[in-house]
């Protein structure tokens, strides 16, 4: 709150209670400033006042608000959509601006961050930045030291210009299967999956449409799961559930700012 606001609009942006509710509050002089009872909806105040309702204190709602969202298969990276469920139906909030800060397709899953902080998504999504993003990728077939190289060097994915060098790292895939046979979770896995498959981490630089599965198809093998692990200082925390949002703390907050400074 840089600017002084009027006590009614503070309580309202601070939900208390909508603007009329809050201005009922007020005139039935439920409502003190600095240990005054006030009846003037329109009184202005600043961050130095201390506002109190019915005994409790209202602190200002904060300027922007920042959640880590683990989005499950099946919803769109959008704010309204006609068809399909939105991400923005998870978020345990009704306030006003918020957005999904770049897409994740409607059958990936995993980090995505929402906000209303403008200037932080668009510094986050600008090319010249460079923002890493790790994905664990499922592709069906045999990710060969030759694709890994290539995936590594630049691959050509229909662009006027190779994407970015890319860091690939192979940690599985079904020559592991074997080994696991009697567990049970494995089993109904291998059943779903291709007979030969390869899992990986995948960290990119750019923020290209569909950027993982054109790169993977590039290299011969389509990809057939895609998990957003990380997105620059951000993490998927492991007790994050499926469909599940919490706020970043205010660390994570402080830490993703600095890193994408200008
Ligand atoms: N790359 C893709 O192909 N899809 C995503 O959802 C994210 C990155």
């Amino acid at each position: 709150m840089e600017k002084p606001v009027r006590l009614d609009k503070f309580l309202a942006d601070a939900g208390a209670g909508t603007r009329s509710e809050v201005k009922k509050y007020i005139q039935k002089g439920q409502v003190q400033v600095n240990g005054k009872l006030v009846k003037k909806p329109e009184l202005k105040i600043t961050e130095e006042d201390q506002v109190v309702m019915n005994g409790q204190e209202i602190h200002a709602a904060p300027e922007y608000v920042y959640y880590l969202f683990n989005k499950p298969a099946g919803c769109v990276s959008a704010t309204e959509d006609r068809n399909d469920r939105t991400v923005m139906e998870y978020v345990p909030s009704d306030r006003k601006g918020l957005f999904p800060v770049g897409r994740l397709d409607k059958d990936t899953e995993g980090l995505l961050l929402i906000t209303d902080d403008g200037m932080l998504a668009h510094e986050l999504l600008a090319p010249g930045k460079h923002v890493d993003k790790t994905y664990f990728v499922r592709v069906e077939g045999n990710v060969t030291p030759e694709a890994v190289a290539k995936l590594e060097e630049g691959v050509d994915i229909g662009e006027a210009k190779l994407t970015m060098p890319a860091k690939a790292e192979i940690v599985g895939g079904s020559f592991e299967a074997e080994a696991e046979t009697f567990s049970k979770t494995v089993r109904v896995r291998r059943e779903n999956l291709p007979e030969v498959y390869t899992e990986l981490y995948l960290t990119i630089h750019e923020g290209k449409f569909h950027q993982v599965k054109r790169m993977m198809e590039a290299v011969g093998t389509p990809v057939i799961y895609l998990k957003r692990l990380s997105m620059g200082t951000l993490t998927l925390p492991d007790d994050l559930k499926k469909g599940e949002c919490r706020p970043l703390t205010e660390k994570e907050v402080t830490e993703l700012k600095e890193s994408v400074k200008r």
